[in-house]
């Protein structure tokens, strides 16, 4: 069966501005403030006291429990993406400390509004010297991965690299490398990989209800920024490459744009039984399963023979239990660190994509030539 899996989108349109987390006005849609944090005990657990929802946060529950943390997990970037992370580092309790890094002073003074126990530098070498900082999520641009992910492997830091893992087979191998020989986790913000409708689709293709797969098709499109260190392959594309292993003969269209007046975020996997049709902007029912089909009709006489050939048969709405990924990724990142467990999402998997985009770019610079995978390519 092919293992395959996708999805997920980058930044909203400009007139969105921040969301999940950060919005542009300050207000803060899902953190929490804690007033009162009682001191480590000898395991280096804390008791969480009163959460205090801040302005706009989604209402939770008095939590009271005691869980093994990190002394202290970095974050570089508060851009668009990197807050959502203080976010989930804060509700997962991941470490007593955590420290955000980012040049910019805005960006480091929004996010620090946000959190009262936040700690903030514009120098990413705090982070690479600190003793407590176990582990650091990069959420800076993809031409700058490489550099700052292998600078904290060589500090000794565990680290999870924001999408897409670097810009070359070459750097991302290297990566892999530098972790392993340090003993450290490297894992990738490979996001899709923990979201429930692309964990739903994977269980569904895996039964066999679709028959066997014939093709998938995936359309990631938007108006979005152009970024400046990479085009939109390394952006978009990323996210549906990631799972698609192909054990046979399957035939994968992914069509990504920053320039389109829609926002869309829909694949399409066609099987030989039924059709799945994905539709990530859908606010409910975003997994559609289709009883359609063509049934072969060697022979026919009328026009309306011919037209019983086609099958329309009933349409499938699977339930779905919705669960932010960034949430379970977070908790992935901090237990690997604990436990010396390899992520779902590690160093393997993203060369992986890096090297699927480098062969698409190699392609597209030779006017759509057949590339092989495998070799880095530049
Ligand atoms: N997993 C997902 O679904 C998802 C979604 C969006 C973005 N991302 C990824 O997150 C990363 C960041 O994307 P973004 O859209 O937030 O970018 P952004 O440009 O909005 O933010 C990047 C931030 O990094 C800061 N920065 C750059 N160089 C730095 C340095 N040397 N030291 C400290 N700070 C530095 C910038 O000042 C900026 O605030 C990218 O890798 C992107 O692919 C992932």
């Amino acid at each position: 069966m092919n293992d395959f899996i996708m999805i997920n989108e980058k930044r909203p349109t400009m007139e969105n501005g921040y969301h999940n987390g950060v919005s542009k006005n300050g207000h803060s849609n899902g953190s929490l403030k804690v007033d009162k944090v009682n001191g480590a005990n000898g395991n280096g657990a804390i008791e969480i006291e009163r959460p205090i929802p801040v302005v706009n946060a989604r209402p939770i529950v008095a939590v009271k429990e005691q869980r093994a943390q990190l002394r202290g997990v970095g974050v570089v970037g508060l851009g668009y993406w990197g807050p959502n992370w203080v976010r989930n580092l804060h509700q997962c309790q991941a470490a007593r400390r955590i420290v955000a890094c980012d040049l910019d002073q805005k960006r480091r003074s929004h996010v620090s509004q946000l959190y009262s126990d936040l700690e903030t530098t514009s120098r990413f070498e705090d982070l690479l010297n600190d003793d407590d900082v176990e582990g650091i999520v990069v959420a800076t641009p993809v031409g700058t991965h490489y550099g700052m992910a292998k600078r904290a492997l060589e500090a000794g830091k565990s680290v999870l690299v924001e999408k897409t893992l670097a810009t070359s087979t070459e750097e991302a191998n290297d990566l892999v490398k530098t972790a392993r020989e340090k003993k450290l986790v490297l894992m990738v913000g490979h996001t899709f990989e923990y979201s429930a409708p692309v964990l739903k689709m994977h269980d569904i293709i895996s039964s066999g209800e679709l028959g066997d797969v014939f093709y998938i098709s995936s359309v990631r499109a938007n108006l979005g920024l152009f970024q400046r260190d990479v085009n939109v392959t390394w952006d978009l594309a990323t996210h549906d490459i990631l799972t698609l292993r192909f054990e046979r003969n399957i035939i994968a269209f992914i069509h990504v744009s920053w320039l389109d007046p829609d926002k869309i975020r829909r694949t399409t996997v066609v099987g030989s039984r039924k059709m799945l049709v994905y539709d990530d902007t859908a606010p409910q029912e975003k997994i559609r399963i289709y009883d359609k089909g063509v049934t072969a009709q060697k022979y026919y006489d009328t026009f309306g023979e011919f037209q019983f050939s086609y099958r329309y048969g009933d349409i499938q709405i699977p339930r779905i239990e919705e669960k932010e990924p960034l949430f379970s990724e977070c908790e992935q990142f901090v237990n690997c660190m604990k436990n010396g467990e390899t992520p779902n999402t590690d160093g393997v998997n993203g060369a992986r994509v890096v090297n699927v985009l480098e062969a698409a770019n190699y392609s597209l610079r030779r006017g759509g030539l057949m590339v092989p995978l495998g070799a880095a390519l530049r």
